[in-house]
């Protein structure tokens, strides 16, 4: 079995942005420049938002990072994004998710110039991805893909079991794995809560990818030897042993699944450290114009 070192990965691929960020610059050209929004002050989200806003200075990125009260009205907040829209030193730019009750998500989604959708949620850049164009990938399944690629795990052929149907992750996924191309060109079958023999499509699959946000759901009964199993989950289980009283928990049952496996991500460390380093290529796609002009 060998472990998939999420971070060792983000590490590497955080150095190879701030290295062409710097050739950028030493060639005059533009800074890339990644604006965040917030609304509110959810713990999690002001501790992800800090994450981008730090991980933007260290690859050599502008940032700006801008907090709104809760209170916001739909109609400032979409005024905002206009503004983000309209800047030309702005290359991309996110809404924080979740949004307060009052704020429609898919509104302010698609408010976002698309072109500067670098969290790639906009219907145009999931359209795009859908059918194999350039487009801004989201970050997880962008994630994901950048792991096997560099673990150099086989995907042509496979059969890739994908557990859990979301926007963000389970959808854009499973288009990715059955995209001819490589990594992808895999059979991919998508389960859900209304799947009735998951255990039996689980057992089939070459590669397993949770993503359904239920802690420790898959079991190694679940799992053929030598699968690969890639854990997407990261509910915060209350825990008396941390300082914060919670402990991150993946999808998998990893203490029991992990024998079994050839590879496997962990939960801290797999997946998740991988997000950001999407956001920050797909912020630096975004200042050279790569993908749309
Ligand atoms: N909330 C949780 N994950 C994300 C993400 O990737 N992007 C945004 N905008 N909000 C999130």
């Amino acid at each position: 079995m060998q472990l998939i070192d999420g971070k060792a990965v983000a590490d590497q691929i955080k150095q190879e942005i701030a290295a062409e960020v710097a050739q950028i610059k030493a060639n005059g050209g533009k800074t890339p420049h990644l604006a965040v929004i917030i609304v509110g002050h959810d713990g999690g989200s002001e501790t992800y938002v800090a994450h981008k806003v730090k991980s933007c200075e260290q690859v050599g990125f502008k940032s700006t990072k801008l907090a709104f009260e809760a209170s916001i009205t739909e109609e400032e907040l979409l005024g905002q994004i206009k503004l983000l829209n309209e800047d030309p030193d702005v290359d991309g730019f996110i809404v924080q998710l979740p949004l307060p009750k009052h704020i429609s998500e898919q509104k302010v989604i698609e408010a976002i110039d698309y072109r500067k959708d670098v969290d790639g949620f906009h219907p145009i850049n999931v359209g795009r991805m859908s059918i194999g164009l350039p487009s801004f990938v989201s970050a997880t399944p962008a994630g994901i893909l950048e792991l096997l690629k560099r673990y150099d795990i086989k995907t042509s052929g496979k059969h890739c079991v994908v557990i859990g149907r979301s926007n963000i992750v389970g959808k854009p996924v499973s288009m990715l794995m059955m995209q001819k191309a490589c990594p992808g060109d895999a059979t991919v079958t998508v389960c859900h809560s209304r799947t009735k023999n998951l255990k039996e499509l689980c057992l089939q699959a070459d590669i397993i990818i949770a993503a359904l946000g239920s802690p420790k759901f898959l079991k190694a009964d679940m799992v053929k030897e030598g699968a690969v199993v890639i854990d997407v989950g990261t509910t915060r289980v209350p825990s008396p042993l941390t300082k914060t009283g919670f402990k991150l928990t993946g999808d998998v049952d990893f203490e029991n699944v992990a024998p079994k496996c050839s590879y496997i991500t962990p939960v801290p460390g797999g997946v998740g450290p991988m997000t950001i380093c999407s956001l920050l290529r797909n912020t630096l796609l975004a200042g050279k114009k790569a993908i749309y002009k």
